[in-house]
């Protein structure tokens, strides 16, 4: 598994890796939008050489929100968003992040490094025409106990 910075020669992984794993579809513009900010940052993980996750995140070295990480299907369970988790904390002290509430693996991943529920966000995310779920907003700080 290899980890590098992500970059704007990225963006048409990054857009495949997100339009694998989330129903809505992400544009290179939008990637290369935020890339471009001074605050964001990212990683590219591979695996095999294959591209199999990113994490895109923006903040400083205090405090970051993690926008977007996604894992390829066919990479899942390998510990490849446990790498881009480790890898962005080198970057920050204390991380947020909104998660869906039925997005249960994503729940466990983040509930297993020990962030906390910090706030929700009512009806945030659509499903359908006429349901809404609610974000739940997560923080974590880096180096402390999990209890
Ligand atoms: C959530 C997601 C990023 C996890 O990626 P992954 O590379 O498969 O995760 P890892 O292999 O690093 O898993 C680390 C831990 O997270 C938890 N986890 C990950 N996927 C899980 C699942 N499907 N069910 C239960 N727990 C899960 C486990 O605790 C796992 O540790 P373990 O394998 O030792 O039990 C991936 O499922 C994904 O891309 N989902 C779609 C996009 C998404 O929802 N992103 C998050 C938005 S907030």
């Amino acid at each position: 598994m290899k980890l590098c910075d992500l970059n704007f020669a990225h963006s048409d992984l990054a857009v495949e890796l997100h339009d694998n794993a989330f129903d809505e579809i992400w544009s290179a513009k939008a990637f290369l939008d935020l890339i471009e900010l001074p605050a964001t940052f990212g990683f590219l993980c591979s695996v095999d050489d294959q591209p199999a996750g990113f994490i895109l995140c923006q903040g400083d070295g205090e405090e970051a929100e993690i926008i977007t990480i996604a894992t390829h299907g066919e990479f899942r369970r390998q510990g490849v968003a446990q790498a881009l988790l480790d890898k962005a904390f080198e970057r920050t002290e204390v991380m947020f992040l909104e998660v869906a509430e039925d997005n249960l693996a994503a729940r466990r991943l983040y509930e297993k490094n020990g962030f906390q529920t910090v706030g929700i966000r009512k009806k945030y995310y659509k499903r359908s025409s006429d349901t809404f779920i609610d974000a739940l907003v997560l923080r974590k700080e880096k180096n402390k106990l999990l209890i």
